[in-house]
């Protein structure tokens, strides 16, 4: 039977990364992954420039059944470490907004520098791994071309989202074989979607993006909302997604630091004549304007007709806009899962299962999600360092 020192599956972001980390610890290294391409996911990510770190990284930027579970890894393998090893690699970046650092170039740039510093290390692509079991003296991961025997395991398969580009539920099953708690699991940094009566106003704005402000179950966002064919998107509604839970109600500000109705009011005294529509244009995105006005059938009508009681309604409707979506666009096009493997169950400092000595879970399949903006893969890169330097 084949041996190695540590077999870590999946060659994503976390995968890639641990491997290069273990080397300093002279380790035989095999990464398996049954994709044919590695880290696709970085190649996708951050519209094609990788968002790959935040530089405000810090454990209130993820979500988890234990937000200090992630404290440890993060402070040991902090932004500035990975900016240092893209700076050697000589890859150009820039910080777009809010301490984001996404690359000048292609995010491939960020794949090539793993597989750099992973060198030395065997990647194994197209393999599919059949079973983990254990045995006295570690592992044994069966693939179709034979078996391995490992003492360490480390699983960084990341979690369920973009099935079409090779997510699977491994990591979960392994848990789960070998007694891990989970946290249960749903599509997260996800647009969300309507039903019929509420696509009323969405859908003829449909590309229209504007800044708003959403807070809900702990989260507040103020950034960009985008309308679509099905709902809403855009970073303000895919941040308030991970907060969401199916059937409850979101309130949104459409005009953030902007009272619409004291606005309307004012403009009655002075210019009573003009339509509501063109005031409101003045207020709000044109588009925007419209379609709230011709909402409240007052697409004509004149400001000085409106008693105080239906521009409240009207100002309501766009700095508290309730609606109730339906469902989110799912694993399809999910950025993250949230939830995964109990983080009672591993140890911070090693992420190795408690009761399973030697082997670790990494990156995203762990019950640690970040919000939107590059913290995902900075604990990606933190908790695979964590799990190679493991004694
Ligand atoms: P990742 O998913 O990267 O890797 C898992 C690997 O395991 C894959 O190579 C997969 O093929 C392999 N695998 C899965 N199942 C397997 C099986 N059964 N057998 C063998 N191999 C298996 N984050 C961020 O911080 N900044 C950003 O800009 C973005 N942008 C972004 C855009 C889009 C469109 C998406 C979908 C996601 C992002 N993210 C992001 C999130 C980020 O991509 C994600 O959190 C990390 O890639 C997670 O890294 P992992 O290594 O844990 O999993």
């Amino acid at each position: 039977m084949e041996h190695a020192d540590l077999v870590i599956l999946g060659a994503g972001a976390a995968g890639l990364f641990c491997a290069g980390s273990s080397l300093a610890q002279g380790r035989r290294v095999l990464v398996l992954d049954h994709a044919r391409v590695p880290a696709e996911k970085i190649r996708i990510s951050g519209g094609g420039r990788c968002n790959f770190t935040n530089l405000a990284t810090g454990p209130d930027r993820f979500l988890s059944g234990n937000p200090r579970f992630a404290a440890s890894a993060l402070a040991r393998y902090a932004p500035g470490a990975f900016v240092d090893l893209v700076d050697r690699a000589g890859i150009t970046w820039h910080e777009k907004t809010q301490g984001q650092l996404f690359c000048d170039g292609k995010a491939t740039q960020i794949t090539d520098m793993l597989l750099d510093r992973m060198r030395g290390a065997e990647l194994r692509l197209g393999t599919a791994i059949e079973r983990v079991d254990r045995q006295a003296e570690g592992f044994v991961i069966k693939t179709p071309g034979g078996a391995i025997a490992a003492p360490r395991v480390v699983v960084a398969t990341g979690g369920k989202s973009i099935p079409k580009i090779g997510a699977t539920g491994l990591a979960y099953d392994l848990a789960a074989q070998f007694g891990l708690r989970l946290v249960e699991t749903r599509p997260a940094l996800v647009p969300l979607t309507f039903a019929e009566q509420d696509l009323a106003l969405c859908r003829p704005l449909a590309g229209l993006s504007v800044e708003a402000r959403i807070a809900h179950g702990g989260g507040a966002f103020h950034d960009a909302l985008l309308f679509t064919h099905r709902g809403l998107s855009g970073p303000a509604i895919l941040q308030i997604s991970s907060f969401w839970r199916a059937g409850e109600v979101l309130t949104i500000d459409l005009a953030p630091g902007r009272d619409i109705a004291a606005d309307l009011k004012v403009a009655r005294g002075s210019r009573g004549k003009a339509q509501v529509a063109t005031v409101l244009a003045q207020l709000l995105p044109d588009r925007l304007a419209q379609a709230v006005a011709a909402e409240a059938g007052l697409a004509q009508a004149r400001l000085a007709d409106q008693p105080n009681a239906r521009l409240e309604a009207l100002g309501a409707r766009v700095n508290r806009w309730q609606v109730r979506p339906v469902g989110t666009e799912g694993y399809r096009t999910a950025e993250v899962t949230l939830g995964g493997v109990d983080t009672r169950d591993l140890d911070a400092k090693t992420l190795q299962a408690r009761k399973v000595p030697g082997l670790a879970f990494i990156g995203e399949c762990v019950d640690v999600t970040g919000w939107l903006g590059g913290y995902n893969f900075q604990w990606a890169w933190a908790s695979a360092d964590a799990a190679a330097r493991a004694p």
